[in-house]
């Protein structure tokens, strides 16, 4: 046994404001990452709108507003615990995941490092309940106006992970990481509407109810359009379809649907 080992401490559960700070830092990496899990809400949510706006790279404010089908006050409540979920019950529920969020772990993982706020309604006729956490403790839970759908506003990122906080690359590069999820998401739900802002000033703005080609045409221009190929495959537990574009040209890519 090693000198510095036999002379440490007794072991011991951490504290549940610890517990989560580590949490979050597996959950949140950079803004990119706090776009990503809320973008993934509101498609689970059922959105056909979603706006998101960014102050500073994500560094200072994060905003994403969807008209999907929203929480009542109870289920708000619960949504910024850990391991608190909608989208799977039981040990089977693992086999046929169908969302994109199972994990109960985001918005809890997000609200332990920011100054996290949630607008969510789910009946227009009940209202709407705002919460608001600083950096994990619930502060405020109430009534406001607002209509069917959620938005979650996170600032301050990081605030109380100052090692996190060290780590943030320039804006512009925290906006390209935030661009580039924006981009992969709007390709796999060309239904939906984005819209992306920075700094008030709009950097996408993607209607929806498209066509996957349509998408493509939208974000890298039609000339795309003449060297994409459709692609197709099923076997018993996966199928795909998509667009490939010709290996010659420079941006290869796939989609998988
Ligand atoms: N935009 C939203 N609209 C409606 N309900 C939401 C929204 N965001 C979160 N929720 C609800 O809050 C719950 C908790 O969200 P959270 O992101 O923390 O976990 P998750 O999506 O279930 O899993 P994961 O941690 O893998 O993302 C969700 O299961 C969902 O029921
Ligand atoms: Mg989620």
């Amino acid at each position: 046994m090693s000198k510095s080992s036999s002379t440490k401490n007794s072991v011991r559960i951490l504290p549940e404001s610890l517990i989560n700070k580590i949490a979050a830092g597996e959950v949140v990496e950079r803004p990119a990452s706090v776009v990503k899990e809320l973008l993934e809400n509101a498609i689970d949510a059922g959105a056909t709108e979603v706006q998101v706006s960014i102050k500073n790279g994500g560094k200072d404010l994060i905003s994403i507003l969807d008209n999907g089908c929203g929480m009542n006050e109870s289920d708000a409540q619960l949504a910024v615990e850990r391991h608190a979920t909608s989208k799977i019950i039981n040990e089977e529920d693992l086999f046929r995941i169908r969302t994109l969020g199972f994990r109960g772990e985001a918005l809890a993982s997000i609200a332990a490092i920011s100054h996290f706020e949630i607008l969510t309604c789910n009946d227009e006729t009940q209202g709407a309940t705002r919460i608001f956490i600083k950096g994990g403790y619930l502060e405020q839970v109430g009534k406001i106006g607002f209509p069917k759908g959620t938005k979650v506003t996170v600032e301050r990122l990081f605030y109380n992970t100052p090692a996190r906080l060290k780590f943030l690359k320039t804006t512009a590069t925290e906006l390209q990481h935030i661009q580039q999820h924006l981009v992969q998401k709007s390709l796999a739900y060309p239904h939906i509407h984005f819209r992306l802002t920075h700094n008030r000033q709009l950097l996408l703005n993607l209607s929806g109810g498209q066509a996957l080609e349509t998408r493509i045409q939208q974000l890298y221009g039609e000339e795309f359009k003449e060297i994409l190929m459709p692609v197709k495959h099923e076997e018993t537990y996966l199928q795909f379809s998509g667009l490939i574009s010709f290996p010659s040209k420079p941006k290869a890519w796939v989609m998988l649907l």
